[in-house]
């Protein structure tokens, strides 16, 4: 059971994005790429290695001179250039060569970072996505965004940087934590809503299919849900315009993620971002009543929250200032003319900001 979609660059083929349920077409791919015999380094975390760097290291062996893991410690708290350096020690020691090859094996934070080192090591080398989570597989394995956090602020430094394959095992979502799955499921849930009304009601109609993880959806859910954002990304890879749709629920979703010092997970967030954005839709008349109760309540049957508490509506504003979403004069909002149609704003006010934060904010009578 397998499923293919190749993402463009520049109007040519750039790489193949693989959807199945195992590991065992990885070694081929590996030397169809041009890699056999090359030196292969598995870049992990501590989460994922336990779980499944021995599975790949047997199917690419066969394929490879030299193979190693490298751990990177767990957590976005660690995706930083200190980390990073230790990563380019390992590969000098290792004498790894521009022809040689990375492999990103686990979530967003070892997608991310592994892109960022190929991106910078010898001035370039190759690497290939193997995200392990569904935030990684719906969103940051696709479209060569890299890079780390920098004095507290996320993605602050970094590259855009095309890896040469995504190859996603979906099978990895069974082991998965039931809180990270339904966060992954935040930026799936985005796509159909700024894309693809259909997609979004296909979502609607599989939700029993989507919570027990089965694969005959849940291949075709990643499938639909990368070419929502492989169009975006073709059309803008560098995000001059169109790919800040992406962006939909980011902006005050950030700014809540900061407020509760990142306890809550960026997916949940997102949620709670994408039903403050349809709120201002509705209040400016863009989308109605109905509508928006509809996005806001299909967010609970996928286990994401639809309320916060514990978050200082002021702080929350203020965050939305600091955040690279905001160009020099105001912040980027993205807001929804209809499901399935998104558009780019900058004259979101904080008074509108405020009201679709009070909208959302937990308080005990609302119970
Ligand atoms: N995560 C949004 C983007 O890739 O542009």
């Amino acid at each position: 059971m397998s499923e293919v979609l190749t993402v463009n660059y520049d109007e040519k083929p750039c790489y193949d994005i693989i959807f199945t349920d195992n590991f065992g077409i990885l070694g081929d791919k590996i030397s169809e790429l041009g890699f056999e015999g090359r030196k292969v380094c598995i870049v992990t975390d501590s989460n994922v290695k336990p779980l499944y760097a021995n599975e790949v290291l047997n199917v690419i062996e066969p394929h490879c001179s030299f193979t190693c893991v490298y751990e990177l410690p767990a957590g976005e708290n660690n995706k930083n250039l200190d980390e990073i350096s230790k990563v380019y020690e390992f590969l000098i020691e290792n004498h790894f060569d521009r022809n040689d090859l990375l492999l990103a094996l686990g979530g967003g934070v070892v997608g991310d970072m592994t892109g960022f080192i190929a991106s910078t090591y010898l001035r370039g080398i190759a690497f290939i996505q193997i995200p392990t989570t569904l935030l990684a597989q719906a969103d940051s394995s696709i479209g060569g965004k890299t890079g780390v956090d920098f004095k507290g602020y996320k993605n602050m430094v970094g590259a855009f940087y095309m890896p040469r394959l995504v190859y996603m095992n979906l099978s990895t979502l069974k082991t998965l934590d039931g809180r990270q799955y339904a966060s992954g499921f935040a930026e799936i849930m985005k796509h159909g809503l700024i894309k693809d009304q259909k997609f979004y009601i296909w979502l609607l109609d599989h939700i029993y299919e989507i919570n027990d993880r089965e694969m005959d959806t849940l291949i075709p859910m990643l499938k639909k849900s990368c070419s929502v954002k492989k169009a975006v990304v073709e059309n803008d890879p560098k995000e001059k315009g169109e790919r800040a749709l992406l962006n939909f629920g980011h902006t005050l979703g950030h700014a809540i993620e900061k407020a509760r010092n990142f306890e809550l997970f960026h997916g949940e967030c997102v949620a709670l971002g994408c039903i403050a954005a349809s709120f201002i839709s509705w209040k400016r008349n863009l989308i109605s009543m109905d509508d928006y109760y509809e996005i806001r309540d299909m967010f609970v049957p996928f286990n994401l929250p639809i309320s916060v508490d514990n978050i200082d509506i002021d702080e929350v504003i203020n965050n939305t200032k600091s955040d690279k979403k905001v160009d020099s004069k105001a912040v980027k909002f993205i807001l929804l003319n209809k499901i399935g149609k998104a558009f780019i704003d900058t004259t979101v006010t904080e008074d509108e900001m405020r009201k679709a934060l009070e909208e959302i904010l937990w308080v005990e009578d609302n119970e």
